[in-house]
């Protein structure tokens, strides 16, 4: 499994190609809208649409509930870059094809990341619906967006827990991961944290899947989100993440998984889970400006 060559340059055309069509805006945020959460886009002001085809070399989703457009606009008073849409392992994407486009933000200078996911509930104290922080993460996928050249910008053997750094003790940045908190207790919308096990897919896991992947400590599994923050880290982007808890995950209950469930429970919690990013967007955007 070699990286083409060309990566690199595809990651500059595409950053080209992005800054043309943003002009002069600069967004200071990026959000990943996972399954089922897209409807967040049309809560972002002064829209202004791009979809991925006039990107050149972006990858494009293939599953139901992706919508395969970036939005730049404002959202809690915080100039974002929201993406409808992401690609998978499982759609046959090479890990470095999936983290692409957090590639592209750290061309821009992006240097806040903030993604969202449908994943299944392992800990039994959660349910579905539920929406959880993520507090760290167990790569199960058996690849890595870094495989290959290094990428200008990006270290070798980047570290996924910076204990030197006194703001940076694992991916996720506690200093954004204390404005989601606050904005849940703000806004009264109960929030989980846990730690999110990603797996390749396609396929659900088996409920013996799920027992191991208990017994490592994963409090919810999912199939995205993980090479992403790889490789924002690897550039330095800031990271914070909440899963949406759509289901139980396998065994849990004695319920059958099927998308339209993930979908549907994505739907019915829309509204908290908007409320809740909007609030956090807000608070961060806030941390952002005192830092510069
Ligand atoms: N397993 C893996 N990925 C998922 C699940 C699940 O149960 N639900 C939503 N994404």
């Amino acid at each position: 499994m070699t990286r083409d060559p060309a990566a690199g340059s595809g990651v500059s055309a595409a950053a080209a190609a992005l800054q043309e069509r943003l002009a002069d805006r600069r967004p200071s945020l990026a959000l990943t809208m996972g399954s089922g959460l897209g409807g967040l886009a049309e809560r972002i002001q002064d829209p202004l649409l791009i979809p991925y085809d006039v990107l050149p070399g972006w990858p494009r989703p293939t599953v139901a509930g992706h919508a395969g457009t970036a939005v730049s606009g404002w959202l809690g008073g915080v100039q974002v870059l929201g993406f409808g849409g992401r690609v998978h392992m499982y759609e046959g994407h090479e890990q470095e094809r999936t983290a692409f486009y957090v590639r592209v933000l750290a061309r821009l200078g992006v240097p806040v990341l903030f993604l969202s996911n449908a994943a299944g509930a392992i800990n039994r104290s959660f349910a579905p619906g539920d929406l959880m922080l993520i507090a760290d993460h167990i790569n199960l996928m058996f690849r890595n967006p870094l495989i290959g050249p290094v990428e200008s910008g990006e270290g070798r053997f980047p570290d996924m827990s910076d204990p030197y750094d006194p703001d940076m003790s694992d991916p996720y940045d506690p200093r954004l991961a204390e404005q989601v908190r606050l904005a849940a207790m703000e806004l009264r919308i109960p929030v989980q944290e846990g730690v999110y096990a990603a797996v390749p897919g396609p396929s659900y896991e088996t409920p013996a899947e799920i027992r191991m992947l208990d017994r490592l400590g994963a409090d919810a599994v999912g199939m995205s989100t993980v090479p992403e923050v790889i490789a924002a880290r690897a550039s330095g982007i800031r990271c914070v993440a909440v899963s949406c808890l759509t289901n139980y995950a396998a065994g849990v209950s004695t319920e059958p998984l099927d998308h339209q469930e993930v979908l549907e429970t994505g739907r019915r919690v829309a509204g908290d889970f908007q409320r809740l990013v909007t609030g956090s967007v807000q608070r961060i955007g806030a941390l952002l400006e005192d830092a510069s």
